[in-house]
């Protein structure tokens, strides 16, 4: 066969190398690949969950009071849920004021709809800290925190992304890099449709007003 000095490869002509067999098997894994996330984009735009596993379920937290609060508490009403953290700089007070500003352009129809803010940032925001927050925005801002794993389950049914970010050597030295999207919930609790959390009150408004009655 060959020797350490052979370097010449000694299979029949025609064949082709180990190689091309490789990377044959990677286009195919690249192709389903595509595929898929082509899946998942047109699923999660479409804001269709009969496809793949479904956005949302059910959750167990905390609200600003200390008491329980689940996601029976929402049943009833449309909710719009957005994850952030109050140490938050830009984005989360941003999207907070639009989307209460949204809520105040539907008129009447708002008192259909809860708005919900949900800390990815347990460790520091508790209920009290929680609860001054959300009155800066609106007296209906629902504010709901939680233990790690409560947060970190909630999180991943909504597939919300988040992860601490040091800024220093303290404990505090941290800010939060998170997704920012408003997830429209319906009375059943069943997700309706992800929001563009950074389109502007007058968008948000609109979008919204579509999926109500
Ligand atoms: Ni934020």
């Amino acid at each position: 066969m060959s020797t350490p000095t052979d370097r010449k490869p000694s299979r029949p002509s025609g064949t082709p190398p180990e190689g091309n067999g490789k990377f044959l098997l990677g286009m195919i894994g690249l192709f389903f690949g595509v595929l898929l996330l082509g899946a998942g984009a047109t699923m999660w735009l479409g804001g269709s969950s009969s496809m793949g596993p479904a956005i949302g379920g059910p959750f167990a937290l905390t609200d600003t009071g200390g008491k329980p609060f689940t996601d029976k508490d929402l049943r009833g009403s449309y909710a719009v849920l957005y994850f952030g953290y109050t140490f938050c700089p830009d984005v989360c007070p941003t999207t907070l004021n639009q989307l209460a500003e949204a809520l105040d352009r539907l008129g009447p129809k708002a008192k259909l709809v809860r708005p919900v803010f949900i800390t990815i940032d347990p460790r520091r925001d508790t209920p009290g800290v929680m609860k001054q927050y959300v009155q800066a925005f609106s007296p209906d801002l629902i504010g709901l925190t939680g233990t790690e794993a409560q947060i970190g389950s909630v999180a991943r049914e909504f597939r919300v992304y988040y992860a601490p970010h040091r800024t220093g050597d303290g404990p505090n030295d941290y800010t939060m890099d998170h997704s920012s999207v408003l997830y429209l919930i319906g009375p059943d609790g069943k997700f309706i449709a992800p929001l563009r959390a950074d389109a502007g009150a007058e968008q948000i408004a609109a979008d919204l007003s579509r999926h109500l009655p």
